[in-house]
């Protein structure tokens, strides 16, 4: 695929999981910032990268883009509280996450900006499967209705000021750099990471939920693919096909040669959900992004190692 080059390009949450790993793509032809608060980002993360002599680490918060005189005409903004439980316990990180995105769309209105965001599949809730683009989202919880109010805002953005911008509902990811999300990490990392050690995987209920898991490596194509959209659209990133908790722990006993059985516990929350998995036609004609790597190669890649 065509890579970008030659740009000078700036991407939040930089020293995240999937941030880090975009990162370490884009410096290898790229001039590129990183702005992230640390919250739960590691510079760790971004130790390969930095050996380019291209990379340039901010810490801060994104809601201060504009006290930094970026040049940059492209945006990968990922920047945003990752995970819905942290909102549970502090409903006020919805504002950060509003105010952080207005002031990342303002800075994109004054320099004539291209962004790609983070979205999420958590906006399918409550949604029967395959999941599409053009439905209208229920109500879920915080992270979603901040997700929801980001593409709407782009959205905006886009209509009154002819912004460039592309939303990108993310499915499960998983893959390398995972280390500092500790618990907020994908179910498939966890379960690699518990199973080394010799522990039961832990599953919510019976292990039948299904998830449309999508390695990072993918992930950063689409990114990237994205970069070329005109005025706004939404994106599905994920591979179009689900697995159970259940298939997903025979694989790893698989792949590792063990034979751990998952541990089984309640239910934490009623509005569980029992599946994702993503329609990936859009994507597939618009950006011409399909994922490569199926479950089974990511569970080696990430078993063999970088
Ligand atoms: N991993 C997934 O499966 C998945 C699925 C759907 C959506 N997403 C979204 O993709 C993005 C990246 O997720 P990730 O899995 O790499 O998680 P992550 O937590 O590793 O990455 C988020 C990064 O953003 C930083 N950050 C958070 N708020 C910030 C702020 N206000 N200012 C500056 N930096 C800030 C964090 O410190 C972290 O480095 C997130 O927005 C997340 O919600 C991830």
């Amino acid at each position: 695929m065509e890579d970008i080059k030659g740009r000078k390009v700036l991407v939040t949450g930089g020293a995240g999981f999937i941030g880090s790993n975009l990162v370490e793509r884009l410096a290898k032809d790229n001039k590129v910032y990183v702005i992230d608060n640390l919250n739960t980002g590691s510079v760790k993360n971004l130790e390969a990268a930095k050996k380019t002599g291209n990379v340039t680490f901010i810490e801060d918060d994104i809601k201060n883009i504009a006290k930094h005189n970026l040049d940059v005409d492209l945006i990968f903004h990922l920047g945003m509280y990752s995970s819905s439980p942290m909102y549970k316990n502090n409903p006020n990180l919805l504002n950060e996450v509003v105010e952080g995105n207005i002031n990342i769309l303002e800075y994109v209105k004054q320099h004539k900006a291209t962004m790609v965001f983070a979205s999420t599949s958590s906006i399918y809730n409550g949604v029967t499967p395959p999941h599409k683009e053009s439905i209208v989202p229920p109500v879920s919880d915080y992270y979603t209705e901040g997700r929801i109010s980001a593409e709407r805002l782009s959205e905006l953005y886009a209509k009154l000021f002819g912004a460039n911008i592309a939303a990108m509902r993310f499915f499960s990811v998983y893959g390398w750099h995972e280390e500092a999300k500790k618990e907020y990490a994908n179910l498939v990392t966890q379960f690699i990471w518990a199973m080394k050690k010799g522990e039961q995987p832990v599953i919510y209920g019976d292990g039948l939920q299904r998830r449309d898991f999508v390695f990072v490596e993918d992930v950063v194509d689409a990114l990237i693919k994205a970069s070329v959209i005109k005025g706004f659209d939404i994106f599905n990133v994920g591979t179009g096909k689900s697995y159970s908790l259940n298939e997903l722990v025979d694989k790893l006993n698989n792949a590792m040669g063990t034979n751990i059985k998952p541990k089984y516990i309640k239910m934490p929350t009623s509005n569980y959900v029992m599946e994702t998995l993503a329609d990936t036609s859009k994507a597939e004609k618009l950006i011409k992004f399909k994922s490569r790597i199926d479950l089974d190669e990511g569970i080696s890649k990430l078993l063999v190692g970088k």
